[in-house]
């Protein structure tokens, strides 16, 4: 068993600067240490080049940095297809949370019929049309289903990445009107903070499970750290209260581990200058492990 990481080291999507820092932050959590006993072989693929570009805002669509996401997203997609193709899973350390329209188009080429679970506090479903912020952040699971910016949705030279009826969100206690509107229409599952508290996070994860094993050949986690409540993630950008805990997220981990069916993964949103002592981070690094398979015995 192999395992690549690739650092996305974008904060282009928003603008509270440092989540440039998220892939740094989350190796000094010691991410090699961690889980070098799960595998094999890890191979540390170093970060893609963002630079130092100024922020521009496209006059015509009114999006934040649009050609820069777009230039950065493609070199992201090339790189995950290739760690794919060399048989490892690939796990993609952010940077905010557009950086999962690149690394879904490198993944999604590879598979019939993509899973995605999206555990977030936000749908990140709008476009152009319905962002209230110009946030590319916020978009990126809309791009993935084909709707938003062509200049987006084309990335990796296909689209729809994602079908409606094979996502799952969970966390979700952010949406903007349009994301509502959606999130309807397409018939997306969605389990809110509600349903978490409701049915708990072990039926929430069985029926998750159950429902992307039955369609799915493989499946991608984006695990944005905001989906955690801000107690035990207070490093991110976007931090909204009544959130997951430690633990549930910890349980949701150990129970995709022991299901077998996650095939890529993405961390994203750590923002280490909003942090007390990297704890966002480490967060990040603990959940990683468990979703790759560690157990305490
Ligand atoms: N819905 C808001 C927006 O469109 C917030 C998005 C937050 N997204 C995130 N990946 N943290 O701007
Ligand atoms: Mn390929
Ligand atoms: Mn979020
Ligand atoms: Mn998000």
């Amino acid at each position: 068993r192999k395992l690549s990481i690739i650092g996305m080291p974008m904060d282009l999507g928003q603008m509270r600067r440092g989540v440039d820092m998220g892939p740094s932050a989350i190796r000094y959590a010691g991410i090699y240490e961690k889980l070098k006993m799960l595998f094999d072989k890890i191979h540390d693929m170093g970060d893609i080049q963002i630079g130092r570009p100024e922020t521009k805002v496209d006059a015509e669509s009114n999006l934040r940095n649009l050609e820069l996401v777009a230039e950065k997203s493609e070199l992201l997609a090339r790189e995950v297809d290739k760690i794919i193709e060399t048989g490892a899973f690939p796990l993609v350390l952010g940077g905010d949370h557009s950086i999962a329209i690149g690394t879904l188009a490198g993944v999604s080429k590879h598979y019939k019929n993509l899973g995605v679970i999206w555990y977030d506090a936000h749908g990140d479903l709008n476009t152009a049309e319905t962002s209230p912020s110009g946030n590319i952040h916020g978009m990126p699971l809309a791009v993935s289903l084909g709707l938003g910016h062509e200049l987006l949705t084309g990335i990796g030279g296909f689209s729809p990445k994602v079908k409606p009826e094979n996502i799952v969100l969970i966390g979700i206690r952010a949406l903007d009107q349009g994301e509502k509107d959606l999130i309807r229409k397409l018939g997306i599952k969605v389990y809110t903070m509600h349903e978490v508290d409701r049915l708990g996070m072990t039926r929430v994860m069985e029926e998750t499970i159950s429902h992307l094993k039955e369609r799915t050949d493989g499946v991608h986690l984006s695990l944005d750290l905001d989906g955690l409540d801000p107690v035990d993630a207070p490093g991110v950008g976007t931090p909204v209260t009544g959130g997951i805990s430690y633990r549930e997220s910890h349980l949701a981990m150990e129970m995709l581990a022991e299901s077998g069916i996650v095939t890529s993964a993405e961390f994203v949103e750590v923002n280490p200058i909003l942090d007390e002592k990297n704890k966002t981070a480490m967060a990040a690094v603990a959940l990683m492990s468990s979703l790759l398979g560690d157990k305490l015995l």
